[in-house]
Order: structure tokens, then sequence, then C-alpha cells
């Protein structure tokens, strides 16, 4: 089962890991777009912690709705609004659920990876974070099915989304402001696959590592 407390830690863990690549996500953005994803990202998961731990323990519909919320008004730009949509489509699946299951952490990351597409329209192939998410999404789904333990299962996720996030410098952007570029997007990481890729790290971390769920 998987506690109020270890969703938190997450959230948590990926702010750090936000912050400590901000300035990595800023250089890949400067490349493509416009310099800025690094220190939104970080800025909006560091008020999304702060909020929650300002907050009465709730559970996990509302927590994500709240972390939903706090993204979309204090990212801006294009990714603001996705990673906004992807935790208010989780908290529908969520609910007033306190605990999740292996199978609906799945259904909650496949509900949120379905509300990025929903809002942007992009589809795999097109330079963007869905190149990370849909990728990671499958492994999970393999190694659940597979019966892998859940540490083991999101390890293979955040491989996954590494793998895809990788994939992406070839590509040529079809959504977003690096579209502009055309072909001179090619050769360049995208800076959203990058930051959901070090998400999933993060999910990846609490499962595996305990200092990573401490507070
Ligand atoms: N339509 C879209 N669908 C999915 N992801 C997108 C879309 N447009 C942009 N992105 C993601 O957002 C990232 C850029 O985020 P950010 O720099 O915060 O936004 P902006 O381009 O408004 O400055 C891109 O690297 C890409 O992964
Ligand atoms: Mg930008």
């Amino acid at each position: 089962m998987i506690a109020t407390t270890a969703i938190e830690a997450w959230l948590r863990r990926a702010a750090d890991l936000l912050e400590e690549n901000k300035g990595y996500l800023t250089e890949l953005d400067a490349a493509i777009g416009d310099a800025d994803h690094g220190v939104n990202i970080a800025r909006g998961f560091t008020a999304v912690v702060q909020r929650l731990a300002a907050q009465p323990a709730q559970p996990l519909g509302p927590l994500f709705k709240s972390a939903g919320m706090t993204l979309m008004s204090t990212v801006g730009g294009a990714s603001g609004m996705l990673y906004g949509n992807f935790f208010l489509k989780a908290a529908n699946v969520a609910g007033d659920r306190q605990t999740l299951t292996p199978a609906e952490l799945l259904a909650v990351l496949e509900a949120g990876r379905d509300g990025v597409v929903q809002r942007g329209r992009a589809e795999p192939g097109d330079k963007t974070m869905i190149d990370a998410w849909t990728p990671a999404v499958a492994a999970l789904q393999e190694a659940l099915a597979a019966g892998q333990p859940l540490s083991t299962a999101l390890q293979a996720t955040a491989a996954a989304a590494e793998a895809g996030m990788r994939a992406t410098i070839p590509m040529q952007a079809r959504k977003g402001r690096a579209s502009y570029l055309g072909e001179r997007s090619i050769g360049h990481q995208d800076p959203g696959a990058t930051s959901t890729y070090l998400i999933l790290r993060a999910l990846a971390d609490v499962f595996t590592d305990k200092d990573a769920n401490r507070t």
C-alpha cells in the first residue's frame, strides 16, 4: 500500500531534484525555448511542498488537486498548465483514497499523462514531456503485470522515462515553443521531458532509498 505520506515524500523529493537541476533544465530550455523551464518548475514544486506542509493531512484527491492548482498559479509557461492538469486529472482518480495500491498508482499516473495529452495535444515523437510520460506509464504497467515489486517497477518506470527523454534529442519539435525552431530543434534534449524524468526518478527514489522518505 502506498500511503499519503509516501506521496508527500515523492513531491518533496521531486522539488529537491528539480531545484538541484534548475540550472541544467534552464540551459536545455535556453537551447530550444526561452530559458525559463528550470526556474519555473523548481519554483512551482517548492510552492507545492510549502503549501502541503501548511495544510492539515488530506486524502489524495485534494492533495493532488492542491498540487495542480499551485503549479498552475506559480509555474507560468506551457509546463505550468500541463503539469497542473496532470495533477488535477490524477486527483479525479485518487478521490478520497488515503492509500493507493500499485495498480491504483498506475491509474493515477495514466490519468495524469492523459490530462497532459488532453491539454497539449502532443503525440509521442513530438519532442515533449509526453515522450517521457508515455514509455514510463507503459513500463510501469508492464512491470506490475509481470508481478514485479513496486520498488523494482518504479525503477523500470524511471529508466523508461530517462530513455524517452534521451530519445527526444534527435526529434524535431512539433509542439510548444521549440516547434518554432523547426529543424533547428533537432539535436537538443527536450526540457519538459527532462523534468518529467526527474519527477519519476523522485518517485522511484522514495520507494528505494529510505533517506528520500525523510522530511
Ligand atoms: N503541447 C504540449 N504538449 C506537451 N508538452 C508540451 C507542449 N508544449 C510544451 N510542452 C513541454 O513544455 C516544455 C517547456 O516548458 P516551459 O519552458 O515551462 O514552457 P514555455 O515554452 O511556455 O516557456 C517543453 O520542453 C515540452 O516538454
Ligand atoms: Mg520555456
